[in-house]
């Protein structure tokens, strides 16, 4: 096969084989296919897309590139959970928890913050003690005993899409349905689980804007999945605001220990999370939807899920006292308070920009060498709709280094914009995608 013959193709919009398609990958993996070769394939994808059987080509061609993950020694049903990736998204540690203590097993490998989006290693590492990298071997029997462990990728998992992102990052083909399908999905398939639970994001703080665009991703990654013969399932829920209160690494983590606690129940982090953990024990055989949610809810009021939470921190080195008194995590050495400048309502909110003022104050990377401050952050005071007074408090600011807190401070203010009629609150969860 000639590489110049099938970017040709793609380019006229014709339709690649299987064979072509992994004739491609691993070309580009061994080094056969250079990078110019591939930035042409990629732009003609971009512009004339993939239809759902390519798609899931290319899915199984990059998830064939490296290792994959053995779960097999596990019992019973392995469910996984992916988020697109949001602003105060911390939905892992209250739904796994939950889900774990009904009888789920959860083998999860999670992700670092990217850009404005926080990571759920990051936050687990604000926990004194808690360590991400685990021997495969010991990850296995901590699911297999306790049904939860959460961890950082171990093994050359999926190296195509290492080497496909760095490309599409400077060629500009992120933006791609296709891609950005495949790329998600070749990585979860190969972490091993046999049901997959995705939240996708939609609105300013996501990185698919429109509901439009959110839906179609959902419905492309939903595909793949069924094709592969999994259960994956998409809930496609707002980020047209922080999800939850609190932005930064530890505060998120006292966050989700409040909400395990019996705290903040009705909230919309808690909401989501709850959406989510149902569909992850109904893919996991543990009773319909509504017997599910009665499951999470006896879980979550009688703390088991608080529990399920503890024993994942002791199992993995961290220091489980955090569960009970907060206090134990890095805490900043100073709080101001954001204060409303003008009186109104809470109308709309650049919810990446919220990102990028916690992210300034240091509970972000802007370079991948940056190390995180784990105790810093924002807590947000007001939701979208809600009144307020000139002066009145619209967030907390936890610093430790104020070299940028001017600027944290006006990317935030910029954020929000306050207005005199009252906005319809956004619908929290849009819609749900089943196979
Ligand atoms: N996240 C991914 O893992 N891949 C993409 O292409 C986009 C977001
Ligand atoms: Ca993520």
């Amino acid at each position: 096969m000639l590489t110049a013959e099938l970017i040709k193709k793609k380019r006229d919009n014709a339709v690649l084989s299987a064979e072509e398609i992994r004739f491609l990958i691993n070309g580009y993996v061994s080094g056969d296919v250079p990078d110019y070769q591939m930035a042409a394939l990629l732009m003609a994808v971009w512009f004339n897309g993939m239809n759902a059987q390519e798609t899931y080509e290319l899915t199984m061609a990059m998830m064939h590139s490296g290792d994959m993950v053995d779960l097999s020694s596990i019992p019973g049903v392995k469910v996984d959970k992916h988020s697109t990736g949001g602003v105060a998204d911390t939905t892992t540690l209250v739904a796994l928890p939950l889900v774990a203590a009904c009888g789920g097993k959860v083998a999860k490998m999670s992700g670092r913050g990217l850009g404005h989006t926080g990571g759920t290693l990051d936050k687990l590492e604000s926990i004194p003690g808690f360590s991400v990298s685990q021997p495969m071997a010991r990850f296995v029997e901590i699911v297999r005993e306790q049904g939860l462990s959460v961890i950082g990728q171990t093994g050359d998992l999926v190296p195509a899409d290492k080497m496909l992102y760095a490309l599409r990052d400077v060629t500009a083909t992120i933006d791609n349905i296709s891609l950005i399908a495949s790329s998600i999905m070749s990585k979860k398939l190969a972490a091993g689980s046999d049901a997959i639970v995705l939240d996708v994001k939609t609105g300013s703080g996501a990185f698919m804007k429109s509901e439009e665009d959110a839906v179609a991703l959902a419905r492309a990654m939903v595909g793949i999945g069924k094709r592969a013969g999994k259960s994956v399932s998409a809930v496609v829920s707002d980020m047209s605001q922080p999800l939850g209160e609190a932005v930064g690494n530890a505060l998120e983590v006292r966050e989700a220990v409040e909400i395990l606690q019996g705290h903040h129940g009705d909230g919309d982090l808690a909401r989501v999370s709850l959406t989510l953990a149902a569909r992850m024990l109904t893919a996991s055989g543990l009773g319909t939807v509504d017997e599910a949610e009665k499951k999470l809810q006896n879980a979550l009021s009688g703390g088991a899920g608080l529990e399920s939470l503890k024993q994942m921190i002791s199992a993995q080195g961290g220091d489980p006292a955090v569960c009970d008194d907060t206090g134990r995590l890095p805490a900043a050495a100073r709080r101001y308070s954001i204060e409303a400048t003008a009186s109104g309502y809470v109308g709309a909110m650049e919810t990446d920009r919220i990102g990028i003022a916690a992210l300034l104050l240091g509970a972000g990377r802007r370079t991948k060498e940056d190390r995180i401050d784990p105790a810093v952050g924002i807590w947000m005071k007001k939701r979208l709709g809600d009144p307020v007074e000139e002066g009145e408090p619209l967030a907390d600011f936890y610093v430790n280094d104020e070299a940028n807190l001017e600027e944290a401070v006006s990317e935030f203010q910029r954020a929000i914009s306050i207005e005199e009629q009252k906005p319809e609150p956004p619908k929290l969860v849009r819609t749900i995608i089943e196979e």
